[in-house]
C-alpha cells in the first residue's frame, strides 16, 4: 500500500514536472559552464514558474566573492546567454534572493565542513527541508575528491531530503578511469543519487526519436535489418576548440562527442522498446543495446575508423589556424578533431546493419542529423525508362537534431508529365512550425529532471562503462599510430580517407 502510494505521488512529480523546493549547490560557479547553460536554465525553470519558492542556489568556487559581486555577475551572465527569451527584471531580482556565494578550495577539508554549516543556514532560511542538488561542474580530476568531501562532511546522507548528485562529463578518460571514478562515488553514494549528464539525452529532438519510434505504430515494424541498409549520424560543427585547446588536446572527439552523446544517439536509434517509461526500464534498453555493440579486435580497428585533425584554412568567410597552432595545442599534436567509426550492433534486430558515425570541428557547417537507409526496391521495375537510377535512390528518413529541428522522409515520386521520369522528393516535418513553441534547452529539461528525481534522460554506471568499452580499442589502437596530421583543411568535410572508408563498404556520406 506504502509502495504504491510512493509511487504514484513520483509519478505525479514525474509527469506533471512539479519541483519539491531544494537547494542547488555549484561547485566551479565562476566557470564558463555556469554561466553560459546552468543559471540561465535555472533562471529559466524560474520563469515558467516551475521552481518552489524557496528555491535556493549556493555557488562555490575559488575566486573570492561576495554574495552581492556573485548575484551581479549571475546577472549579467543570465541577460546575456539567455536565448530566445525575455530577460526580466523583476523576476531576476526575486530570483537573485536564493543566490548565495561561498568561496572555498574543494582541495581544503574545512571548505566541506564550512559548506555543510551554510547549507544549514540556506535550508533554514528558505525552508527547502534539505533537500540537496550538488552540481559539480570543476575540473573532471577533481570529481571524486569533492563527492568524498560532501560524504566526509555528512551533507550526501538522506536523513532529511533527497541528496542527489549531477556529474558533468567527461565520466573517466578511458574505461579504467571510469570504473575507478564509479568505484569511488559509490563508497559515498547510492547508484540512485547520481546523476551523470549527457546533454544530448535533453535534447527535445533526441527524446522525440522515442516518441517517434514507439508513439507510432507504422515505423517500427519498418526499423530493423530486413528494411534498413545502414544508418548514418553526423554530428558536424562549424566552430573550432574555442579557446579550449588544453582540454581538447587532452580528449580528442572521439572521447569529446562518441563515447558520450553519438552513442547515447545510437542507442536511442538502436534500442529495443522498454515495457514502461520508467527510468530504469528505459536505461536498461540503452544499456542493453550499448553492451550490444562489437567491440572491434585490434586488427579492425583501422579499417572501420578514421582520424582527422584539421589544418589551417577558411571557415565561414573567415581564415582560421590549424588546430597545432591553437592556444594550449602541442606544435606535433597527435589528437583527433574528427572521427568517423563503422560500428555494428550484434543482436538480432541489427546484425549486417553498419551504423557510421562522424564528428569534427571546423566543418563547413553546424548540423546534426541521423540518417536511415532503406534497402531500395527488390525490383527495379522502372529500369527500362531511365536505367537503374531508382535503385540510386533509397527511401531515406532524416531526424535532424540541431539546428533545423525536424523529421523529413525521403522517396521517390514521378516528375509530372509525359513520360516516367522518377525524382526525389521529401515529405517534411519541422518542430518550429508546427509547434510555433519554444523548446527547453537540453539543461532546463535535466536540471528539472534532476530536481524532480527522474533519471531517464541520465546515463547510468552500466551504460557509461558499455559505451567506454565500444571505443577503448579504437583509442588503444589509435594511441600507437603517428597520423598524417593535419589532413583535413578547416572548412572541409573531413579528411578523404572517411570518404574512403565508406566507399569501400558500398556506401557514401550524406552531404547535409
Ligand atoms: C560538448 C563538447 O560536450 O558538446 C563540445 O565538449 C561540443 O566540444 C559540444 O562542441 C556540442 O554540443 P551541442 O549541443 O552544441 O551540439
Amino acid at each position: 500500500m506504502l509502495m504504491s502510494q510512493a509511487s504514484t505521488l513520483q509519478d505525479l512529480l514525474r509527469f506533471h514536472r512539479k519541483t519539491p523546493p531544494c537547494t542547488a549547490v555549484i561547485f566551479g560557479a565562476n566557470g564558463d559552464l555556469t554561466r553560459r547553460k546552468l543559471m540561465p536554465a535555472l533562471y529559466r525553470l524560474a520563469w515558467e514558474g516551475r521552481l518552489a519558492p524557496g528555491f535556493a542556489i549556493i555557488g562555490l568556487s575559488r575566486t573570492p566573492l561576495s554574495n552581492e559581486a556573485f548575484r551581479q555577475l549571475m546577472r549579467d551572465s543570465v541577460a546575456k546567454f539567455l536565448e530566445d527569451s525575455p530577460f526580466d527584471e523583476d523576476l531576476w531580482n526575486s530570483f537573485a534572493q536564493g543566490l548565495f556565494y561561498m568561496p572555498g578550495d574543494v582541495g581544503d577539508h574545512s571548505t566541506f565542513q564550512r559548506l555543510a554549516d551554510c547549507l544549514r543556514e540556506v535550508e533554514q532560511s528558505r525552508q527547502t527541508g534539505g533537500n540537496t542538488l550538488f552540481y559539480l561542474s570543476t575540473q573532471p580530476s577533481q570529481y571524486a575528491e569533492i563527492v568524498e568531501g560532501i560524504g566526509a562532511a555528512g551533507m550526501a546522507k538522506e536523513d532529511g531530503g533527497w541528496k542527489r548528485v549531477i556529474i558533468e562529463k567527461p565520466f573517466g578518460h578511458d574505461l579504467t578511469s571510469a570504473k575507478e571514478l564509479n568505484a569511488r562515488l559509490q563508497k559515498v553514494l547510492d547508484e540512485r543519487q547520481i546523476y551523470r549528464i549527457d546533454h544530448y539525452l535533453g535534447k527535445e529532438t533526441v527524446q522525440n526519436i522515442l516518441a517517434f519510434r514507439f508513439g507510432n505504430g507504422i515505423f517500427e515494424p519498418l526499423w530493423n535489418r530486413r528494411y534498413i541498409e545502414h544508418v548514418q549520424i553526423t554530428a558536424a560543427e562549424s566552430i573550432g576548440v574555442e579557446g579550449r585547446g588544453g582540454y581538447y588536446q587532452e580528449a580528442g572527439a572521439l572521447r569529446d562527442m562518441i563515447q558520450n552523446h553519438l552513442l547515447q544517439v545510437v542507442a536511442t536509434i538502436a534500442m529495443e522498446p522498454s515495457a514502461t517509461f520508467s527510468p530504469d526500464a528505459v536505461r536498461d534498453e540503452r544499456a542493453k543495446l550499448l553492451r550490444s555493440i562489437h567491440v572491434m579486435k585490434p586488427e579492425e580497428v583501422a579499417a572501420n575508423t578514421v582520424a582527422g585533425q584539421y589544418g589551417p584554412g577558411r571557415v565561414g568567410g573567415g581564415q582560421v589556424v590549424g588546430f597545432r597552432e591553437e592556444k594550449g595545442v602541442r606544435p606535433d599534436s597527435q589528437t583527433e578533431t574528427y572521427a568517423a567509426v563503422r560500428f555494428m550492433i550484434e543482436n538480432w534486430r541489427w546484425a549486417n546493419v553498419p551504423f557510421y558515425i562522424r564528428t569534427g570541428k571546423y566543418l563547413p557547417k553546424r548540423v546534426t542529423e541521423v540518417a536511415i537507409h532503406y534497402r531500395s526496391a527488390p525490383l527495379a521495375v522502372f529500369r527500362n525508362e531511365f536505367g537503374d537510377n531508382s535503385q540510386a535512390m533509397p527511401n531515406l528518413l532524416i531526424l535532424r537534431i540541431q539546428p533545423e529541428e525536424g523529421i523529413s522522409l525521403k522517396f521517390v515520386s514521378k516528375h509530372p508529365g509525359a513520360g516516367m521520369t522518377l525524382r526525389p522528393v521529401s515529405m517534411d516535418f519541422n518542430y518550429g512550425s508546427a509547434f510555433g513553441e519554444r523548446s527547453p534547452s537540453a539543461y532546463e529539461t535535466l536540471l528539472l529532471d534532476a530536481i524532480i528525481g527522474d533519471a531517464t534522460l541520465y546515463t547510468r554506471q552500466d551504460m557509461v562503462e558499455a559505451s567506454w568499452t565500444a571505443v577503448q580499442p579504437i583509442l588503444d589502437y589509435w594511441s600507437t599510430q603517428k597520423f598524417p596530421f593535419p589532413n583535413y583543411p578547416a572548412g572541409a568535410w573531413g579528411p578523404a580517407a572517411a570518404d574512403e572508408m565508406l566507399s569501400r563498404y558500398g556506401h557514401a556520406w550524406r552531404r547535409p
